[in-house]
């Protein structure tokens, strides 16, 4: 009997050492998928150690020639590298422009070259701008940062290689928390940032209103949702989020409800290009057959539950 061996998918994860790219790895390497990363950290070498099937890259992409080494007809891209810190991109925009719009390019360029099948990007609500509620993709588009408008080129630059009949999705992501997080990244993520801060300290220092608000969605429903196959709309950007509207005064609250402590909070005044207010209208999405999985509190019961794993924060707890 002559047997068949399928062949393995090669699926390239650009940004793979972040909070998004690592889950995104966890998730697909349980199936039969050769996975490639390129980022510009070298943590995944001790991460992923030994493993055959992941390959592993290293290099800045807003340089051009980081791209030469991917030489594989990849079955899908998941482009994640960023500046991802709204505060950094209006500390450094030159910085920021670099990795996000003229890393963009380069790719864009290798993309054309080598014609992926697939490409995921990872766009924000950084798009919409100063306050929105309930937001719908077609709605205006009018960023107020650096980051912003970064993300907002990413995308058309993107949208540019559906014409060369490469597959497209582009997803407008919220506020992303859970396990995996970067704890000692307190420029990214209002959630962990808070939470972190909360633990150690049992103060927190917020920069702007606490009347602020925000869309969290967990880690794990944001990974079921990059790495599903749906056909998608002419035009092929989502919102992901919760669509929960969610005050800063209130997550603030069940952070501290959450770690049992007593708690102070410490406004140190807003920095420019911060969204007051955002939540998004996920109906396209659902029309897709996505639904979150995980409210806001089932969502950090588990986040706080993987912190008292992690040796450096659970000599925090029960003090
Ligand atoms: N986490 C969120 O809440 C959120 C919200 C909206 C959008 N996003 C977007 O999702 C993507 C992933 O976010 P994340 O939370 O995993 O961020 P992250 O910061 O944890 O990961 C980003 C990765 O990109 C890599 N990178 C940065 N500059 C690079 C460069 N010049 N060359 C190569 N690699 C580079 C970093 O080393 C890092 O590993 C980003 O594009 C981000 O803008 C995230």
């Amino acid at each position: 009997m002559v047997k068949y061996r399928m062949k393995k998918k090669n699926f390239l994860i650009i940004g793979g050492a972040g909070f998004i790219g690592r889950s995104i790895i966890k998730k697909i390497d349980k199936n039969k998928i050769n996975i490639h990363i390129l980022d510009l950290r070298d943590q995944n070498r001790k991460y992923f150690k030994n493993k055959k099937s992941i390959q592993i890259y290293n290099g800045d992409i807003s340089k051009r020639q980081v791209f030469d080494q991917l030489k594989k007809k990849f079955d899908k891209v998941f482009f994640l590298a960023a500046e991802t810190s709204t505060y950094l991109c209006e500390q450094n925009p030159l910085k920021c422009m670099r990795t996000n719009i003229i890393g963009m390019l380069n790719f864009s360029e290798w993309c054309r070259e080598t014609k992926p099948k697939e490409i995921i990007f990872t766009s924000s609500m950084a798009v919409y701008g100063l306050k929105v509620k309930n937001i719908k993709e077609t709605t205006e588009l009018n960023p107020i940062s650096n980051y912003g408008i970064s993300k907002l080129i990413g995308e058309k630059i993107i949208l540019q290689l559906n014409k060369i009949k490469i597959k497209i999705k582009i997803f407008r992501l919220f506020n992303v928390y859970g396990p995996g997080q970067d704890y000692n990244n307190l420029d990214q993520g209002m959630l962990s940032i808070y939470l972190i801060q909360a633990l150690k300290n049992k103060k927190v220092l917020i920069k702007g209103s606490i009347n602020r608000y925000r869309d969290f969605i967990f880690i794990e429903d944001v990974v079921d949702v990059m790495v599903s196959n749906f056909k998608t709309d002419k035009i092929p950007i989502y919102n992901l989020g919760n669509g929960k509207k969610i005050i800063v005064k209130s997550l603030l609250k069940k952070i501290f409800k959450n770690l049992d402590f007593n708690y102070k909070v410490i406004d140190i005044g807003a920095h420019t290009g911060d969204t007051f207010g955002s939540y998004a209208n996920i109906n396209k999405l659902r029309n897709k057959g996505f639904k979150p999985k995980y409210n806001l509190d089932d969502g950090l019961k588990k986040t706080i539950k993987s912190l008292r794993g992690i040796n450096e924060y659970s000599r925090y707890f029960n003090r």
